[in-house]
């Protein structure tokens, strides 16, 4: 379960002040959420607060029964993936593979959940996503929908209990996209979509929250909220 409550966030030395403001929501397990608002309503401020990358300044975040603090950061960011809005935030490894594999090895995990070799997992992860040929090529010369492909292969490769994907389908080509979404859809975890796709959320979320100014503006089945015209436009969707 994942549990954030009366979440404030601000960024240090900024005169914005609050950029999250008493943003509170439950996520059972299983549950795909999208997380939807205009540019700059604090998507991914809130993706990065629950992970600690932004400090809370106010109220907690629970992820599988752990309350974030310092003393459980590593704790919590080993069982929650997220995957950045900017890719050059993600892959910082010589070639692909090495930065698929730069988790995993890291964390001390030598084989997946499902007792495969990470080298196995790793391949097939890569041919899921269609960049099998890529493996050997070096990260920061790929283009922005390999990059963004490469960057979700390090992080499913980990197995997280949750998953937290900021605009995952941002650069992506249909074909790239559609590899993604059968992936995400086969997947088992609780996962928290901040996006501004509109065909990826119908298909992959059955609840979406809507956040405006920092503020959570509305909780609901995704088809009720998509259909509710006057709410999508008061939150410049
Ligand atoms: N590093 C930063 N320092 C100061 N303020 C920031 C920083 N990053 C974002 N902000 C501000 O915080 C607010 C929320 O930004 P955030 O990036 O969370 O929006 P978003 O919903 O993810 O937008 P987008 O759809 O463009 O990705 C914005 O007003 C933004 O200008
Ligand atoms: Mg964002």
């Amino acid at each position: 379960m994942l549990r954030v409550q009366n979440l404030y966030a601000e960024y240090p030395h900024s005169q914005l002040g609050h950029v999250l403001e008493n943003v509170s929501f439950t996520a059972n397990d299983g549950e795909r959420i999208a997380l939807l608002g205009a540019n700059g309503a604090g998507k991914s401020t809130l993706l990065l607060s629950m992970l600690g990358v932004l400090p809370i300044h106010a109220g907690s975040v629970e992820i599988c029964g752990v309350r974030l603090e310092k003393a459980t950061l590593t704790q919590v960011r080993a069982r929650t993936g997220l995957v950045f809005q900017n890719p050059d935030d993600q892959l910082f490894m010589s070639t692909v593979w090495e930065d698929v594999l730069f988790g995993p090895l890291n964390y001390g995990m030598n084989k997946t959940d499902e007792g495969i070799s990470l080298e196995n997992k790793a391949n097939f992860l890569l041919d899921s996503l269609g960049i099998g040929h890529l493996k050997d090529r070096m990260s920061h010369k790929l283009s922005g929908g390999e990059k963004r492909l490469a960057a979700l292969a390090s992080v499913l490769i980990m197995e997280p209990q949750v998953l937290l994907l900021d605009e995952p389908t941002a650069f992506l080509d249909p074909r790239g996209k559609r590899a993604l979404t059968t992936i995400l859809t086969g997947l088992p975890q609780t996962m928290l979509i901040a996006t501004h796709d509109i065909p990826f959320v119908e298909t992959l979320t059955s609840r979406a929250i809507v956040l405006c100014k920092g503020v959570i503006r509305a909780d609901g089945p995704t088809t009720t909220i998509l259909r509710n015209e006057t709410l999508l436009a008061e939150s410049g969707l």
